[in-house]
């Protein structure tokens, strides 16, 4: 098993932070803003580093270090300011990583970034794990690719080992014509490249599941998720699949959590087939899209479950609440949304509150995060008539 030895951990499992204790973060993006906001409410402090001034999370934290993500200096000043750190994003520099562990504290350590920052790592170690992933092959050559494309049958995914996020960096190949073409662009991004067999699946579902130096692990209920141009368009949970697979999806985030070692979060993405078959698909070792509908819908939202986590207070109850629908807001949605929210009879739909929340995100560009809003309602039907009502996804 991969369980890390007491030798090599990087976490004090009696080491705890009450609040109080200032939380560096790397990245100042909308997971940290919103990780800022909860552990705020909490009685955290909060700085963070990132080369755009007045960033989302800049703008809510004490203080805002102006740096590129690979800055060593700029690190070291992180470090010097904060009792803990942690990240947004799971690209984070090696030598950074190594900087901060040697001069602050990281309870979250590298070994989970190192693996979840290349698929073929990952995929090994989820089946280390004994959990499932798709089949999968490693890319070395257009004439291996061709031999695993004759071997899984089109259409099949070929996908970049690093970097890629959103859809970017894959490539369906839907005839063996495509395989020079496929390896050739992907091959570009110098970096190891994976074969996927494509998965017919009938959902897309998600479980985020914490884990604390006490050992405690956690997971909140799975999300359904719907996908726009490769991009998160909703996520509805409770997920529209039987009880029993939704047990089963948190179990594999559990068993996960607790065999890579996990502190803080983890976010497990999994395909459904019409067997009932679960695979993972991939994991993020960071709060995630598809897991803010708990905020408001759970009694503990994965920003405070995050915090919670790093600092080894107890873990906050995940249990939902309400029905709940979360629907993305992009560059493009975003005057229909503030013409939307300024109304004095703003689409009401019996039984559903609208909470809407922006990033503080300055150019709305089209397919940018910009914020989402989380309909909590008494059925996933009444939020999707809110949805059509307020007409403010009607381009897609
Ligand atoms: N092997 C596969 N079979 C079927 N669909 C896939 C497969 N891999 C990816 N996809 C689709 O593409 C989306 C993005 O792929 P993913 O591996 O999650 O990359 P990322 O989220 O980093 O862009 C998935 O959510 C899924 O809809
Ligand atoms: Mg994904």
């Amino acid at each position: 098993m991969t369980r890390q030895t007491e030798q090599n951990r990087t976490y004090d499992p009696s080491k705890v932070l009450p609040p109080g204790a200032a939380i560096g973060v790397l990245g100042g993006g909308q997971l940290g803003r919103m990780m800022a906001l909860a552990g705020s409410a909490m009685g955290y402090r909060f700085v963070t580093l990132d080369p755009t001034p007045d960033s989302p999370c800049g703008q809510v934290a004490d203080r805002q270090i102006v740096a590129p993500y690979h800055d060593v200096d700029a690190a070291r000043q992180l470090a010097e300011l904060a009792d803990v750190i942690t990240y947004e994003f799971e690209n984070v520099d090696a030598d950074v990583t190594k900087l901060l562990m040697a001069e602050s504290y990281v309870p979250q350590g590298s070994k989970l970034l190192y693996t979840t920052q290349h698929r073929l790592r990952e995929k090994r170690a989820i089946e280390a794990a004994g959990v499932k992933v798709a089949p999968y092959a490693e890319i070395g050559s257009a004439e291996e690719l061709r031999e695993a494309v004759r071997r899984f049958g089109t259409p099949c995914v070929l996908k970049t080992a690093t970097g890629g996020y959103d859809g970017k960096g894959q490539w369906v190949i839907r005839s063996l014509d495509e395989v020079q073409e496929a390896y050739d662009t992907l091959s570009r991004a110098r970096t190891e490249l994976v074969l996927e067999q494509f998965v017919h699946f009938t959902k897309e579902l998600s479980v985020i599941a914490a884990r604390s130096p006490r050992g405690e692990v956690k997971a909140f209920p799975a999300a359904e998720n719907v996908h726009v141009n490769n991009i998160l368009h909703l996520s509805v949970v409770p997920a529209r699949v039987p009880e029993e697979v939704q047990r089963e999806a948190e179990r594999m985030a559990l068993r996960i959590a607790e065999e890579l070692d996990v502190i803080g979060l983890i976010a497990v993405e999994l395909f459904l087939t019409a067997d009932g078959e679960l695979f993972v698909n991939e994991l993020a070792p960071r709060p995630h899209n598809s897991g803010h509908y708990t905020m408001g819908a759970c009694r503990t939202s994965q920003f405070e479950q995050h915090v919670r986590a790093i600092a080894n207070l107890p873990l906050g109850d995940p249990a939902l609440m309400t029905p709940v629908v979360m629907v993305n807001v992009l560059g493009e949605h975003v005057q229909p949304l503030l013409d939307w929210i300024v109304r004095p009879e703003a689409e009401q739909v019996p039984g559903v509150t609208a909470k809407v929340h922006l990033y503080g995100k300055q150019e709305a560009k089209a397919g940018r995060k910009m914020g989402h809003v989380n309909l909590l309602a008494a059925s996933h039907e009444a939020a999707f008539d809110w949805i059509e009502a307020s007409k403010i996804w009607d381009a897609i």
